[in-house]
């Protein structure tokens, strides 16, 4: 492991022993007899193969994630989608009470809910809004993380972030991830790449030994209800390491691992980039309906599946949206999004409800 990334690791990981289940004994093979997991070996109809745990890292799915992101199988862990990557780097990295965490506000809030839970400390390093998107603070970042005072662990950089919608540039991303070298390990949420023009880091992987990369299908692969992702790191004992002592016993079930193996064969994967075509011209009419109405003060700039804009009235329109059961996300209280939603792109009837209803919205306040 690189020694930079065994230091960061939390110091009792080390020694501890990881719990090796049945499932990890022993390959799965058809002419083996399993009496070994306290299984049933009864199968009921329809549920076929249920009655077995699934394999806790599922070769041919890793092959299938490698082969999408363009990284080799030992670079991977697989995890209940990002959030669950996220708990997992965390709980590897940071020292309850000692360690802190940089998190560039408005973002995921999930990066601040696992570090509260620790507890380890969060230190708040606002994107800097500009006229229609939002900067990092790029020289905050790599100052406050390089300051053996802050004992930072954890960078996120969420690119297309959430809930801004825009992307950050590779090379600034990269020139912070190099100026930290040895401090700080960056965590490059990448849930929206699919959607973004400059897509994935995750080709560059082998360059940045302090890079860990979250990935997902539940954004571009329609894959939300399987709870399917992985996290990404070039340092393969590092990989090893969090599979044998940071996973639950059998965390992917059959269910979400077939799913997953269906939906990046190149049939499905050719279906899910046509649908990511029509999202974003879709989101490009949106934008546009959107900048040609009175009451929306600003369309931050989206590289994503969701825009983010600042109107008149905002928190009034969420709940009038909600009273037709269309339901948006209100930021319009948080102290970076003052005034804001968030608007998800549906599909071309779901959007023009939306922009129907902004328009009877509007009509009623002048009224
Ligand atoms: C930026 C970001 N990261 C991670 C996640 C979690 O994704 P998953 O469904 O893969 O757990 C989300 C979900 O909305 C997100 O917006």
């Amino acid at each position: 492991m690189n020694k930079f990334i065994a230091d960061c690791l939390r110091v009792h990981y080390a020694d501890m022993q990881g719990y090796v289940s049945a499932g990890m004994e022993s390959d799965k093979t058809e002419e083996k007899l399993f009496l070994n997991a306290n299984e049933n070996p009864y199968e009921l109809p329809g549920l076929e193969g249920f009655n077995r745990y699934p394999e806790p890292q599922p070769k041919a799915l890793a092959k299938a994630y490698a082969d999408l992101y363009g990284v080799n199988t030992d670079q991977l862990v697989m995890t209940r989608g990002a959030d669950e990557a996220i708990v997992i780097l965390t709980k590897l990295f940071c020292e309850p009470g000692k360690d802190a965490v940089i998190i560039c506000p408005p973002t995921f809030g999930m990066y601040g809910v696992n570090a509260s839970a620790m507890p380890c400390e969060k230190l708040e390093i606002p994107l800097i809004k500009q006229e229609r998107s939002y900067a990092l603070n790029k020289d905050e970042i790599i100052t406050t993380a390089t300051d053996p005072a802050k004992n930072v662990k954890l960078i996120y950089i969420c690119t297309p972030n959430n809930p801004t919608a825009n992307s950050f540039d590779h090379a600034e991303i990269a020139e912070i991830i190099k100026s930290v070298e040895g401090k700080a390990i960056v965590i490059l949420d990448e849930t929206y790449a699919e959607f973004a023009k400059q897509g994935s880091l995750a080709p560059r992987l082998n360059e940045f030994p302090n890079l860990v990369i979250l990935r997902t299908l539940s954004k571009s692969f329609s894959m939300a209800g399987m709870r399917m992702g992985c996290f990404l790191c070039a340092d393969t004992d590092f990989i090893a390491l969090a599979k044998a002592k940071a996973l639950d016993a059998y965390p992917l079930p059959h269910a979400s691992v077939n799913a997953a193996l269906s939906v990046m064969s190149a049939e499905t994967q050719k279906i899910a980039r046509a649908n990511i075509d029509k999202l974003l011209s879709e989101r490009d009419r949106m934008v546009k309906a959107l900048e040609a109405m009175d009451q929306i003060r600003t369309v931050f700039e989206s590289d994503a599946n969701f825009i983010l804009v600042e109107m008149d009235n905002a928190g009034d329109f969420i709940a009038f949206a909600k009273s037709r059961n269309v339901i948006l996300r209100d930021f319009s209280k948080g102290e970076f999004t003052l005034g804001c939603i968030r608007i998800s792109i549906g599909t071309p009837e779901q959007n023009d409800i939306v922009l129907d209803l902004l328009e009877e919205f509007k009509n009623q306040k002048a009224a």
